[in-house]
């Protein structure tokens, strides 16, 4: 019987294991395509995505086009979520923190006992919460006040059959011409609201749980929502909230970029370079929150409302 060959070096590493999960996932995304290009080759598959194009359409008195505070909003929610995001890995990871902050019990906020002290990092994921938070109610309001919500929102069940239609399109590499100005597509449609009116109040909701201001001698409350469930629930909504944002940016930039950076960033439905400077600009901003996010910085600002040491 023959010995069994002496594994190279290069066989032993765990990135060898690529060697065939690549060629796997591309295999497996060809066929895929392939399987979605047969489908829509069908005559009645084609029948249904001409009765439902994957727009669903908007009612009569939707507003067009992107108000300059849409804008705002949008980009103070991603400074935000950039810094939740770091300081949430940071309390996820960081076991033994080094920086501590304990609330200065004077002044309006004053409780019996001595506040609890925290880290410096569920500090900073705290306080930029409240102000993520703000944002949102913000966002939440202008919404509803100017109609904005109904190109968010489903206004009728056929948004899942169009749906369907939009997912055929990108699957089958065939993707929809955007004009997002006046309309998203269904499958947008429901990804912004799912992560407008499901992710980020369920991310409150958990946070909330696992927080100080969670009353904890509510026995029958505390029963019926256990902590266990917060856990679970917090880390994997930030785990949506990244892949998200990753397939809504290739998207954007993969489906007209000049365009649709300037639907955000511009308020204006052109086709040229201003969107994307404001754009540019902005991840400068957003590169810098998150070089600057480090103690040596954040101890001066945590100082004003508490005492900061180890
Ligand atoms: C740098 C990163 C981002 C860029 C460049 C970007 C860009 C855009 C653009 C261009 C649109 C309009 C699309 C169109 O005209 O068809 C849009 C809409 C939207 N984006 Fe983003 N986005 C980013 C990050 C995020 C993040 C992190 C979130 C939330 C977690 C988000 C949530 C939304 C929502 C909810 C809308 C729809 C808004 C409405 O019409 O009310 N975006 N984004
Ligand atoms: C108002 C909103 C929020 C509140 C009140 C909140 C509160 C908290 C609290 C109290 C913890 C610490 C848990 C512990 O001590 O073990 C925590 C951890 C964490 N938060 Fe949040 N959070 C909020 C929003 C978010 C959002 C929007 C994200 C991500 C997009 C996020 C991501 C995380 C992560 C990744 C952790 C670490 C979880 C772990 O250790 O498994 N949080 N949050």
């Amino acid at each position: 019987m023959m010995a069994a060959a002496p594994r190279t070096k290069a066989a032993r590493s765990p990135w060898f294991k690529l060697v065939w999960i690549v060629p796997l996932i591309i295999v497996v995304l060809l066929a895929v395509v392939l399987l979605a290009r047969w489908m829509t080759g069908l005559a009645s598959v084609e029948q249904f995505m001409t009765d439902y194009p994957g727009k669903q359409p908007l009612p009569e008195s939707a507003p067009v086009g992107f108000p300059a505070w849409l804008g705002w909003q949008h980009f103070l929610n991603i400074f935000f979520l950039v810094l939740i995001v770091k300081s949430g890995w940071q309390v996820r990871t960081n076991t033994r923190p080094k920086v501590f902050w304990t609330r200065n019990n004077k002044g309006l906020i004053r409780t019996k006992g001595s506040p609890k002290k925290i880290s410096l990092d569920l500090w900073l994921h705290l306080s930029v919460d409240a102000l993520w938070v703000l944002n949102g109610i913000i966002f939440y309001v202008l919404l509803f006040v100017t109609g904005q919500w109904m190109r968010i929102v489903p206004t009728s069940w056929d948004v899942i059959p169009n749906a369907l239609t939009a997912t055929l399109h990108y699957v089958s590499l065939d993707w929809p011409l955007e004009t997002g100005w006046v309309n998203y597509n269904a499958l947008q449609l429901l990804a912004y609201f799912a992560t407008v009116f499901i992710a980020a109040p369920l991310a409150i909701i958990t946070g909330l749980r696992m927080s100080g201001a969670w009353p904890q001698n509510a026995t029958r409350l505390n029963k019926a929502y256990p902590i266990e469930w917060a856990r679970a629930v917090h880390y994997p909504v930030m785990l949506y909230f990244v892949a998200f944002t990753i397939v809504h940016v290739t998207l954007v930039l993969a489906t007209g970029a000049l365009n649709n950076l300037n639907h955000m960033y511009a308020a204006n439905d052109e086709v040229n370079w201003v969107g994307f400077w404001i754009f540019a600009a902005s991840l400068v901003v957003l590169a810098a929150a998150w070089i600057l996010a480090r103690p040596l910085f954040l101890r001066p600002i945590a100082s004003l409302t508490g005492k900061v040491g180890r």
